[in-house]
């Protein structure tokens, strides 16, 4: 069967990457969570004290970009791809509140983009894929033959995040969670490189007031429409 790229962006946990994993199984098709490769770098410059008191030292991460290796490893038990940080499964650690407060900042410095977008293009050369984050529809895939732009009220994202954390025994307010979402939000559609913003291709679905099931079964539809 004919084999498509799909691209899904959006604002910070308005439920992308469920309804890619969702998609990815139901088409056996390859999923893709490009916002943890940002992630994953900001990891690094937390480990390598390249950020501190919210100031980047960009440089010095340009200068270290080459030994920075992002990874993908299927595990059999998970049935799910985990995320490799050189080498060493970072797929939990990436969650916390320290990297998501990090990761928008370092997500501006074009020559991360760059790197990472190189990444995004060979895993997706094949087609086959399904892809999250902010830029897929804009500038990783621009021929992508579906492209969807998720949306959901900052107060709705927030409190499915907090029940999230809460769920993992994260210790963390309600407050915190907003303002992170809120100050994500700005930071992501307001920067110089590839900001977030809906491909004029795209299909808006804002899902305050859909079940998963309900936005599954729109999602699918759109599918079929293109196969
Ligand atoms: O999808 P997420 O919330 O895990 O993404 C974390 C951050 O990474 C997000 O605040 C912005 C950045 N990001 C990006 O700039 N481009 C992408 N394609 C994916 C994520």
């Amino acid at each position: 069967m004919k084999k498509i790229t799909i691209a899904i962006d959006g604002f910070s946990s308005t439920g992308k990457s469920t309804l890619a994993k969702q998609l990815a199984q139901k088409l056996q098709y390859v999923y893709v969570d490009s916002g943890a490769m940002y992630r994953a770098v900001a990891l690094y410059t937390l480990q390598h004290k390249l950020i501190q008191d919210k100031s980047l030292n960009t440089a010095a991460l340009i200068n270290e970009l080459s030994s920075i290796k992002v990874t993908f490893q299927y595990s059999e038990s998970l049935k799910a791809s985990e995320i490799y940080l050189n080498g060493v499964n970072v797929n939990t650690e990436i969650r916390s509140m320290e990297v998501s407060n990090t990761v928008s900042r370092v997500a501006t410095v074009p020559e991360v983009r760059q790197q990472l977008v190189n990444l995004q293009q060979q895993m997706g050369a094949d087609k086959g894929i399904v892809m999250d984050g902010r830029d897929i529809g804009t500038v990783v895939f621009p021929d992508a033959e579906l492209k969807l732009f998720m949306t959901a009220s900052a107060n709705t994202r927030a409190q499915r995040r907090y029940d999230e954390l809460i769920g993992s025994g994260t210790d963390v307010t309600f407050e915190a969670v907003l303002e992170n979402i809120t100050s994500r939000d700005h930071l992501d559609s307001t920067r110089e490189d590839s900001p977030l913003f809906k491909a004029t291709d795209a299909i808006e679905i804002d899902n305050s007031n859909l079940s998963l099931e309900q936005q599954f079964e729109k999602v699918l539809a759109l599918v079929e429409s293109k196969l």
